[in-house]
């Protein structure tokens, strides 16, 4: 089984991607592998609605990160979504990035287990939690919690792991996720492997 976790910060070892490190380590104590994937620091494209994803399983955009994280996305059997604070919301990249990733890959994720962590100075967490917590809720994904909301404090690696609060939120993580998808494993090929799909009515409310 396999943990893919995505490091949406512009900087590729910092106070997010300490965040993730704890949260691998524990994934990998109980035996899940994992795999952490960098957005990257270069311009990422938001999404334009053209509907091109359905056509052709992949964002039109082929110039940054995305559809790589997304075919990576496919083999994973739950994910970690990590984005640092700007000015109180996940970092304009990652909300790019997660918009095209969900348009395109979110076939991908549904019934999957993932959690959504954030990383800041001093606040906007819970509101940035909460950003990224919607893509799984409209995916029917399984959200993980831990012991309180998932968000770690610095400016720097190491203030994240002076954080002993979010290092045992994040360590949190790791566990609950190791133990859902073991509980999820243990039904592979029986009738509880996936639920019932309720079709989806989609209405606009507009007459
Ligand atoms: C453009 C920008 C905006 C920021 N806005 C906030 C903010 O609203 N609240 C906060 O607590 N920290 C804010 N920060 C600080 C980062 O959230 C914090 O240092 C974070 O841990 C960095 O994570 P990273 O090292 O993974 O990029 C901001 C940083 C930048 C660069």
């Amino acid at each position: 089984m396999k943990v893919l976790l995505i490091n949406g910060s512009p900087n590729e070892h910092g106070c997010t991607y300490t965040a993730l490190i704890l949260i691998a380590r524990e994934l990998n104590a109980r035996g899940i592998e994992t795999e952490i994937t960098w957005l990257g620091n270069d311009a990422v494209r938001g999404c334009i609605g053209c509907g091109g994803c359905k056509k052709f399983g992949k964002c039109v955009f082929g110039d940054d990160r995305v559809n790589a994280i997304g075919e990576k996305c496919k083999g994973a059997d739950g994910y970690v979504f990590g984005a640092p604070v700007h000015y109180a919301s996940p970092n304009g990249a990652m909300i790019c990035a997660m918009d095209r990733l969900f348009m395109a890959f979110g076939q991908h994720m549904k019934f999957k287990p993932a959690a959504c962590i954030v990383s800041a100075r001093r606040a906007g967490t819970t509101a940035s939690y909460d950003v990224l917590n919607k893509y799984l809720g409209i995916n029917n994904m399984i959200t993980v919690p831990s012991s309180y909301w998932n968000m770690v404090h610095g400016s720097r690696p190491e203030d994240v792991i002076k954080d002993e609060e979010g290092v045992s939120i994040m360590r949190g993580i790791g566990s609950n996720l190791a133990w859902l998808l073991k509980v999820l494993d243990s039904v592979k090929g029986t009738p509880l492997e996936k639920p019932e799909v309720i079709p989806k009515a989609k209405t606009n409310f507009i007459r």
